[in-house]
């Protein structure tokens, strides 16, 4: 099982705390490499998760405990130097990932080998001031192609890999503000998509 979140924020480790897996590294032509486990699709005990939109925020603070609870961490990142630097921090391997790329989402998909945990988190325009009837529908369809339909995408590349898991888990950061209960006529719903507040 992987690590949970518990009442105070904090990931709680239901493991027995294995080591982090292997670190990531650039190569020469600056291309982001999953780490040797990831690549291999070597099944052990650890658990192999990837966070997307990670080299700052809740992401980076996710990717930094389950590192701790001894996950195999692949941090997603748009920029492969804000991955390098996000990952060394939080022990954890680079791994290059506009969530708005096709081509990006297929190379990770056919260099992960192994994969137990996907956390769809990369999200973008929190513009709560908009209102349906007046909203720059470009910026709707920027926040939709990056909060709706690059996980959805991500997700379904790599449904393979989880499956194959036998332990697969898909995690969809969300917030209180795509709530359909609290949806009146204000903000345009896909920019407030599940996975971002
Ligand atoms: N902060 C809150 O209070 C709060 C509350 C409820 C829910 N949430 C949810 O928690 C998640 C993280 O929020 P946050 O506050 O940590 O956000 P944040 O600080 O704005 O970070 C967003 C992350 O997403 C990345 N990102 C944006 N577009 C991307 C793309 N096309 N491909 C890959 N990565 C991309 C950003 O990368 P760049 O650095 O390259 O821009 C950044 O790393 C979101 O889903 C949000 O809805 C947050």
């Amino acid at each position: 099982m992987p690590a949970h979140v518990g009442r105070d924020g904090v990931a709680a480790c239901d493991h027995d705390g294995d080591p982090p897996g292997g670190r990531g590294r650039a190569s020469s032509d600056g291309r982001v490499q999953t780490s040797q486990r990831a690549r291999d699709g070597r099944r052990d005990s650890v658990t192999v998760s990837l966070v997307t939109g990670a080299n700052r925020g809740i992401g980076l603070e996710v990717c930094r405990q389950l590192a701790q609870c001894g996950h195999d961490v692949l941090l997603g990142a748009r920029s492969p130097e804000a991955a390098e630097r996000a990952a060394a921090e939080a022990g954890a391997t680079p791994l290059r990932l506009d969530v708005t790329s096709s081509a990006d989402i297929e190379r990770a998909a056919a260099e992960i080998g192994h994969l137990d945990v996907l956390v769809n988190n990369a999200a973008i325009t929190y513009d709560t001031w908009q209102r349906a009837s007046t909203a720059d529908l470009s910026v709707v369809r920027e926040a939709a192609e990056t909060n709706l339909y690059g996980p959805w995408r991500l997700t379904q590349a790599l449904l393979p890999l989880l499956r194959r898991s036998g332990r697969g888990r898909i995690v969809n950061v969300s917030s209180g503000v795509a709530s359909l209960t609290g949806m009146g006529g204000g903000t345009p719903s896909p920019t407030t998509r599940p996975g971002r507040r």
